[in-house]
This record gives C-alpha cells, structure tokens and sequence, in this order.
C-alpha cells in the first residue's frame, strides 16, 4: 500500500479568476502548518490556472489542470495541450473524470492517449475510474473497474506509475451526498490495488489512489484511515478554504 497522502480539490466549472486567486491565498495561508504531512493539489478552471500558480508559488499547496490533449497542437478547438499547461507551471492534471465520461464522450481510449501526453510533458496525471450505480446494483463494479484501468493504462509502465495517481470516484456519490461507507470504498480500493499489482508488480503497491464522492471535513479521517484508501479528489468541500482545510487535517488527523 502507498501511505503518501494525496489530497486534492477538484473545483470543476466554479471560481472566476478572481475568486480562484483569492481562494488560492486562503488556502496557502491555511495550509501552510501542513508542510511536509501530506501532499495537496488545488486543480481550478483554465483560465484560473497561471494565477493560481503565480499565487501558489513557493507553497506547499500543487497546482493541477482538470484535463490535456493529447495532440501537440493543432484544430482541436476548446481543447488545451501539455505544452500549454507545462508552460505555466502546471503540476497535476486530472483525466477521465466521470463527468468528461458522461457529457464529453470520453473513453478508456482517450483516457489513455491523454495519459501519454500528460507524461510526455512531465504533468502528474490523476486518471479517474468508477462505477455508476446501476452497475454497482447490477453486480459488474469490479469488472467496471477492471476494463478502466486496463484500457486507461494501457501501454502504460511500471516506472511511469510513480507520476501517477488513481482517483476512485463512484459516480453515484459525487454531489449527492452519498458517501460510499469506508468499508465499502475499501473493499473496492483494495480490488483496484490488486488489479495495478497484477499490472505493475510491487510499483502497483506505490501509487496513490484517491478517493472521491461527498469527501467531506466529516468523514476524511475514517475514510483515509482505510488501508488502501491514501487520500481523496474534492469536489464540493474543496470550493470553500475552511471546508478543504478541515477536510485535509481530518483526513490526516493533525
Ligand atoms: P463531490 O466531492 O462534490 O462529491 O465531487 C467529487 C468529485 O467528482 C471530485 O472529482
């Protein structure tokens, strides 16, 4: 099991550029104390990014892109390259979410060329996986899980893995509310770790994997205590600083 700590805000399509930079400066500030204990990431929208790391700068608080393209350049309108986001000083980049999945047609196949581009150019990919709720109902999560990983890392090696973080989102607890019980979420990380260890040997042992759905100030601490649970991807409690701070101290009981 990896016992680094990964916790990081996923802000989605939320903040204008100033509400990101001044959320950036409460969370640097309130962060701060936590140097060293655990590694935090705040991922806004584009146009928030390059003031995000201007005010990141020199804090222990990453900044990360919420998705990369996998072509260089070129007419791919709407769509943002590694070179771009390399630039600016970005250091994560998230891929795969379920809501890209859902509403903008990604699949295991685009998932996995993002993934290459993301480490091409030395961006840390956070590749998302998760069931929805009729397949949780229908019995088939493991097997879900099993082809998102697979077919998301294809081609991908063992070295690579140390960039890499999973987030295990199931689809049925983001923004509703419903939190898998830590129980449950284990059962389901500790399948996702034996699946990269099939894939990658002792390197599947290494990476972190995140989870996400209703993470909360209230419930970090008993989920990351999980073994194979090794922080968590933020939606809604990671848009206020005193929520996300909370949630980050629970989760690692400072
Ligand atoms: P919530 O924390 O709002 O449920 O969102 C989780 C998520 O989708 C993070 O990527």
């Amino acid at each position: 099991m990896a016992r680094k700590i990964f916790i990081a805000g996923n802000w989605k399509m939320n903040k204008t550029a100033a509400e990101a930079k001044a959320l950036c400066e409460a969370l640097k500030e309130s962060l701060a104390p936590l140097a060293g204990k655990v590694e935090v990431a705040v991922c806004p929208t584009f146009t928030s990014l390059a003031t995000a790391v201007e005010v990141l700068k020199g804090s222990n608080v990453k900044v990360g892109a919420q998705n990369i393209h996998w072509a260089d350049n070129g007419a791919f309108t709407g769509e943002i390259s590694g070179a771009m986001l390399q630039e600016i000083g970005v250091e994560y980049v998230i891929i795969g979410h379920s809501e890209r999945r859902q509403y903008f047609g990604e699949t295991d196949a685009t998932v996995n060329a993002r993934i290459k581009a993301a480490l091409k150019y030395a961006l840390k990919p956070i590749v998302c996986i998760g069931e929805t709720l009729e397949e949780r109902e229908g019995g088939i999560t493991n097997s879900v899980l099993d082809k998102q990983i697979r077919g998301g890392l294809a081609d991908i090696t063992a070295a690579d893995m140390a960039n890499i973080t999973i987030a295990y989102e199931p689809v049925w607890a983001i923004g509703t509310g419903k939190t898998a019980t830590p129980d449950m979420a284990q059962e389901t990380h500790a399948f996702i770790r034996k699946t990269l260890v099939e894939m990658f040997g002792e390197a599947g042992n290494e990476v972190v994997v995140q989870y996400g759905g209703s993470m909360k100030p209230e419930n970090s601490a008993e989920l990351i205590a999980k073994e194979d649970i090794d922080g968590g991807l933020i939606g809604g409690a990671a848009l206020k600083a005193d929520s996300f701070t909370a949630l980050v101290k629970n989760g690692i009981g400072a």
